[in-house]
């Protein structure tokens, strides 16, 4: 309700995933560093950010572009020092800022210390810190265990002669969170960093860290005989009693946030994780992102949905974190394809299509996460041949793909559509060469639609994705009701336009969206919610010249946000 002071700045806020690698590359060598984010601050504020996410920024030899960490105490070398850290986190905080740390705590690096020396031998320190577990009389795997990357998740060492489990790249072995010298160490690396004066951390893979006893096999695939580990581990029992632990020993009651990356904690399951006594504040469920994928994620065995599916995935989070709990609000993140060519149909006009989706992404409830881009409407890339990519998971799936009995040109059909370098392509500054991200070489291929779509030139227009993101966050901080209100989704059957009630005692809102390339009329008294008084905002900038019964329309793609007149 207005005036009710009792949220957090976090709920309050707007966060921002910055991708490291290609967000600004200050010196040069052709990939995103600490610097380049320091001279970037201006745009976040702009936008009314009060959080950055960043991705791993420790060292690591990058085989899964930090994911994979060999030092949780120092920073990577391709990034910065740890003065310019500091720096950061000072400059961004001076702006209302905080930063967010990655903890990628499922796994670390094969070259981290921890693992090169447990797997020297069965009898020292470091022994019992990583998954290990002997051949199967016949010299094969513990189990059937597909790693997310695909492939067996076990990995043969010969120094130690077992294996060891790998739910990620057999360069990111998991860590045995059952050895309590293990927890303890983790919780000395949170806080370290809460020591730096972050505000907040971001908990990678995190509903892979307890292992069902017994390690059991599952149900053959009938193209590999495998079965996919997160159908076997994620959320194993006993897992909250870890977190519950971290929760103890290193978050509760300081001034920052948790979000778990929590694939597979479904909303039904929300309260016991982000409820009242909840382990983090919020978690990033996937049930919206994923609808594509039957699944296990194999992005060539994919389904259809419809926006009715989408509706559905994103009110049962709103209804799950309404009496209490928190929704990060997401459609990009590093992991997943540009959200124009995710959610609208391949002719939809990008930047309407990016407008819209905006407007559903900040009017929600919850706190909005904005990836890197998005503003800006960043789309998806097309490369020649599979060696063109960067991203592990895409020459997995593509092998998948093959191995699935796909052509190579269907299986690259798939890459296209779910590549992790659709969203890493560097960030687009400006019509300059490298649009404005490096002046080297960058690691990885600008998106060639940088002359239009860039920060600069955008924000010099009106009409840009960016500039209707600028609106959209002022406008989310002028009415109380987006930030405190109650969400209700109306017009539940229409298969063309997305519809919700922001309401908070003092104002109610009606935010529409036409996710269709058609006009589309609809009847708002017939929901009970009201009468549509006055549009607010409209995705195509032209507000004020519809009245009367007119306001009940929208054209292709449109966004807007209405008031309604309480009594009908
Ligand atoms: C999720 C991260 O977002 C992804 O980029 C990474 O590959 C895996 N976790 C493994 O850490
Ligand atoms: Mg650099």
């Amino acid at each position: 309700m207005k005036g009710d002071t009792s949220l957090r700045w976090w709920q309050k806020t707007i966060a921002y995933e910055i991708y490291v690698n290609s967000f600004q590359d200050s010196d040069g060598d052709g990939y995103g560093d600490l610097n380049g984010i320091r001279s970037r601050l201006e745009h976040l504020e702009s936008l009314g950010v009060g959080a950055i996410w960043l991705t791993p920024v420790y060292a690591s030899p990058m085989v899964d572009n930090g994911y994979d960490v060999a030092d949780y105490y120092h920073i990577n070398p391709r990034y910065g020092t740890m003065e310019e850290m500091e720096a950061l986190i000072k400059e961004a905080g001076d702006r209302g800022i905080r930063i967010v740390m990655d903890l990628v705590f499922n796994h670390t690096s094969d070259k981290c210390v921890w693992f090169t020396e447990s797997e020297k031998s069965a009898g020292n320190e470091y022994s019992d810190w990583y998954i290990w577990k002997d051949a199967e009389p016949d010299g094969g795997a513990p189990n059937n265990w597909r790693s997310i990357f695909g492939g067996s998740a076990w990995e043969w060492s010969e120094s130690r002669q077992q294996y060891y489990l790998h739910t990620f790249a057999k360069e990111q072995p998991d860590l045995n969170w059952e050895n309590p010298k293990v927890r303890e160490e983790l919780y000395n690396v949170a806080l370290f960093w809460l020591d730096k004066g972050v505000g907040g951390f971001r908990m990678d893979a995190i509903p892979y860290i307890k292992k069902p006893a017994g390690f059991p096999g599952g149900e053959a695939d009938e193209v590999d005989g495998m079965t996919g580990i997160h159908e076997m581990t994620a959320n194993t029992p006993g897992i909250l009693d870890f977190l519950n632990e971290f929760k103890q020993r290193v978050t509760a009651g300081r001034d920052i946030f948790t979000v778990g990356e929590a694939n597979g904690v479904t909303p039904a399951d929300l309260q016991r994780w982000v409820g009242r006594d909840g382990v983090f504040d919020m978690i990033f469920e996937f049930s919206h992102v994923n609808l594509d994928f039957q699944s296990d994620e194999i992005w060539c065995r994919t389904k259809k949905w419809t926006l009715r599916d989408l509706k559905e995935a994103i009110t049962a989070s709103q209804k799950a974190t309404e009496e209490n709990g928190w929704y990060p609000i997401f459609f990009e993140n590093h992991d997943k394809e540009r959200s124009i060519e995710h959610y609208f149909p391949k002719n939809a006009d990008p930047v309407k299509a990016g407008k819209a989706l905006a407007t559903v992404l900040l009017m929600l409830r919850g706190t909005p996460f904005i990836y890197q881009g998005e503003e800006l409407g960043m789309t998806n890339v097309r490369w020649p041949s599979i060696d063109d990519y960067n991203d592990i998971n895409s020459v997995s799936q593509y092998n998948i793909a093959l191995q699935n009995g796909l052509s190579e040109k269907e299986a690259l059909e798939c890459v296209y559509r779910f590549s992790r370098d659709n969203a890493r392509t560097p960030m687009q500054w400006d019509t300059t060469e490298y649009a404005g991200f490096t002046t080297g070489t960058p690691w990885l291929p600008v998106n060639e639609n940088y002359q239009t779509v860039n920060a600069e030139t955008e924000a010099l227009d009106e009409a840009s994705v960016l500039s209707w993101y600028k609106r959209l966050a002022r406008f989310r901080k002028e009415h109380a009701a987006l930030v405190y209100g109650t969400y209700t989704e109306v017009l539940n059957d229409r298969e063309d336009v997305y519809a919700f009630v922001r309401e908070d005692g003092e104002e109610k809102l009606l935010i529409a969206v036409n996710f269709s390339g058609e006009e589309a009329e609809y009847d708002i008294t017939s929901t009970g919610a009201g009468e549509t008084e006055e549009i607010l905002i409209s995705s195509y900038g032209d507000d004020d010249d519809r009245g009367g019964a007119m306001l009940e329309r929208l054209r292709p793609y449109e966004a807007v946000v209405l008031r309604i007149a309480n009594e009908v």
